[in-house]
């Protein structure tokens, strides 16, 4: 069995990690830690686990996380970096969920994030973990930066087209919505009901922390200079995340071979669902399921290409991709404990 820890077991994307490890065939969890919730029964706060979870919280300090085989860190940025070092020679693997070890450019890294590296020897290191363009990488890790959510879109839309040099790489365009979970557990104004159902908005249009996570991703499949728009929104649904991506044609190519080129990139990817030429997948059906499903469009036959992608932002978008991740470092058939059928409606 594997033994997992999870720093930061009261938040969103902790007890997303909770809910699909408790029934994982091949994990023991074995220490969750919270710095307010030290002594707490995991399923006093989370009753969803009561049966399944009988661990307590312990607070980060008092936690051996050492005793692990793999830490998952679902925590704000800064937190992994400062303990992955000891875990790591200590013969732990790592998987951050937060942003950490995402950017390999510390200086990009330290802009967008307003706070020093104090790992930037592990930069290099770190292993990008979005299994259905890194999968080889990922089996050999030991420490992965799990892909945020807007940018496993957003990556998984464009880079087919990209590899096959199909598009303008200088004018790529998402827009994007996501379910207020993605804010996470902690009390913000913005996130209130009162403030975030029944309403709309944009957010982070000027500049997103995920645009350079995005183009340095996408700069590695294409050798053209990327150019990526990136407009998030906050949309009032819980779990759900939609992109709409649009990428211009540089090449003549028919409805049947670009479907053909997705079908073709995914066919070994059993959480990408390639849908029909021209359906309209909805977030629902991603809902509580480590699924992504796709579908394209070329409106009025023209030359711009209009990928639509949905997923679940703490399961695809998070949680379940980290498990994805750790089943490949640990030689488990990467679906192992994610074949999660999603809720609908
Ligand atoms: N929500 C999403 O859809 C989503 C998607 C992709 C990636 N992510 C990323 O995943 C990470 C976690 O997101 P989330 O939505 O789960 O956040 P969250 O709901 O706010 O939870 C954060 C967790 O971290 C713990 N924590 C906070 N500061 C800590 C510190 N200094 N040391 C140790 N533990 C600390 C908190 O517990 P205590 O305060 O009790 O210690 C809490 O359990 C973030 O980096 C986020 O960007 C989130």
């Amino acid at each position: 069995m594997i033994k997992v820890g999870i720093v930061g077991g009261t938040g969103y994307t902790g007890v997303e990690l909770l809910r699909l490890l408790a029934v994982h065939p091949d994990v023991q969890l074995t220490a969750i830690t919270s710095r307010k919730e030290d002594g707490l029964p995991v399923a006093d706060m989370f009753p969803s686990l009561r049966g399944v979870v009988d661990l307590a919280f312990s607070s980060p300090d008092k936690a051996d996380l050492t005793q692990c085989d793999v830490v998952f860190f679902a925590t704000p940025h800064g937190v992994a970096m400062a303990q992955a070092p000891a875990l790591l020679a200590a013969g732990v693997k790592v998987i951050d969920l937060a942003a950490d070890f995402r950017l390999k450019d510390q200086a990009t890294f330290e802009k967008w994030y307003k706070i020093p590296h104090t790992a930037p020897e592990l930069i290099e290191e770190a292993v990008y973990g979005l299994p259905e363009l890194n999968r080889d990488d990922i089996k050999g890790a030991r420490l992965i930066a799990n892909p945020g959510c807007y940018p496993t879109t957003m990556q998984l839309g464009f880079v087919p087209l990209l590899k096959a040099g199909l598009v303008d790489a200088g004018n790529l365009i998402a827009d994007c919505k996501s379910g207020v979970s993605g804010a996470g557990r902690k009390a913000e104004i913005g996130t209130l009901f009162s403030e975030s159902s029944d309403n709309f908005k944009a957010y982070g249009v000027h500049g997103h922390r995920h645009t350079p996570e995005t183009s340095a991703q996408l700069a590695r499949y294409t050798e053209q200079k990327v150019g990526l728009i990136f407009t998030p929104h906050l949309v009032p649904m819980i779990r759900g995340m939609h992109a709409t991506l649009y990428a211009r044609l540089n090449k003549d190519i028919d409805d049947a071979a670009l479907q053909a080129l997705f079908e073709d990139t995914y066919k070994d990817s059993a959480f990408v669902d390639v849908m029909p030429f021209g359906s309209h997948p909805e977030t629902r059906s991603t809902r509580g399921s480590n699924m992504l499903r796709l579908a394209l469009h070329r409106p009025e036959g023209g030359n711009t290409v209009v990928i639509l992608v949905v997923q679940d932002n703490l399961v695809k978008g998070a949680s379940g991709q980290a498990v994805q991740c750790m089943n490949l470092m640990f030689g488990l058939d990467e679906t192992t404990g994610l074949k999660q059928i999603a809720l609908l409606p």
